[in-house]
């Protein structure tokens, strides 16, 4: 048997510069680490990774679901990713609109033929399989609108390994705020999000910069290559800070390594190593 591991993020970066709302993030964090560890006990690390993320995208201190930024014209557009590694499969939601869970429709397409569906039609796929209309505005998100307080990060992950050695991997966000509409951000793609037999990896950050170096299929393929995760990650990011490109990283690899990296000022996260029922951040 191995011994269920768990990784989770609330993004990286500087909360738009203020770090005063640190201690509330890692708190709830730390909670939301719990749960979900609980759930990979009782299930496998796909549902943990489903769990865990609706958990976050529920919690409005992040930037998915429920306090998801807003882009330039003023609508929240969300993206989530998921993929069970064991099947090799990935899914997802691009810039959905008014729905509680993204993930929860990147979670239906997991079956279906085509898996990734965007815009007004992944909107459309939510109604009719009857998620209801919500609006995931709060407060906060709007103020940063109104006054042009434009951060440049905020995705949520989860990474699991489960008792029967499969890996998951899954990630959501509200983009970067104030983009341009549309814009597709790197979550809901395998350079944001990716898991195989070998190893998961949720990235957050600049999503051009997480897509233009691949991050997450790079580092699952660096390992899955024979390096360990520690080293695919390090020479990953080494790679980003010659380009000064700003994002972060957490992974677990099928040995049970858990690794969390970054060229960001900050990557809030919490992780569950099994051992002993606490969690480290
Ligand atoms: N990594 C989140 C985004 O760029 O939208």
């Amino acid at each position: 048997m191995t011994i269920p591991k768990l990784i989770i993020h609330g993004g990286a970066g500087s909360l738009e510069g203020n770090l005063s709302g640190k201690a509330d993030l890692q708190k709830s964090l730390n909670e939301i680490c719990k749960n979900t560890y609980k759930v990979l006990l009782k299930t496998n690390s796909y549902q943990a990774v489903l769990r865990g993320i609706c958990y976050l995208e529920n919690n409005q201190l992040f930037n998915a679901g429920t306090g998801s930024k807003l882009q330039s014209d003023g609508r929240i557009r969300m993206s989530a990713g998921i993929m069970d590694g064991n099947l090799n499969k990935f899914s997802g939601v691009i810039n959905i609109q008014k729905v509680k869970n993204p993930i929860l429709i990147a979670d239906h397409l997991q079956k279906e033929k085509h898996t990734v569906i965007a815009d007004n039609k992944a909107t459309l796929l939510a109604r009719n399989l009857g998620f209801p209309v919500y609006n995931p505005l709060v407060e906060k998100r709007w103020n940063e609108y109104i006054k042009n307080q434009i951060g440049n990060y905020g995705t949520v992950g989860v990474v699991a390994l489960d008792s029967k050695g499969n890996i998951s991997a899954g990630t959501s966000t509200g983009g970067i705020g104030g983009e341009t509409p549309g814009r597709v951000s790197d979550s809901p793609t395998v350079a944001g999000n990716y898991a195989n037999k070998y190893a998961g990896v949720s990235a957050t950050g600049v999503g051009e910069q997480i897509i233009n170096s691949g991050v997450a299929t790079k580092i699952v393929t660096r390992v899955e290559d024979g390096l360990s995760l520690k080293r695919s990650v390090n020479k990953t990011i080494n790679e980003a800070k010659k380009l000064n490109y700003k994002f972060g990283v957490i992974g677990i690899s099928y040995t049970g390594e858990i690794c969390v990296e970054k060229t960001t000022d900050t990557i809030f996260y919490a992780w569950h190593d099994g051992k002993d029922n606490e969690v480290f951040h």
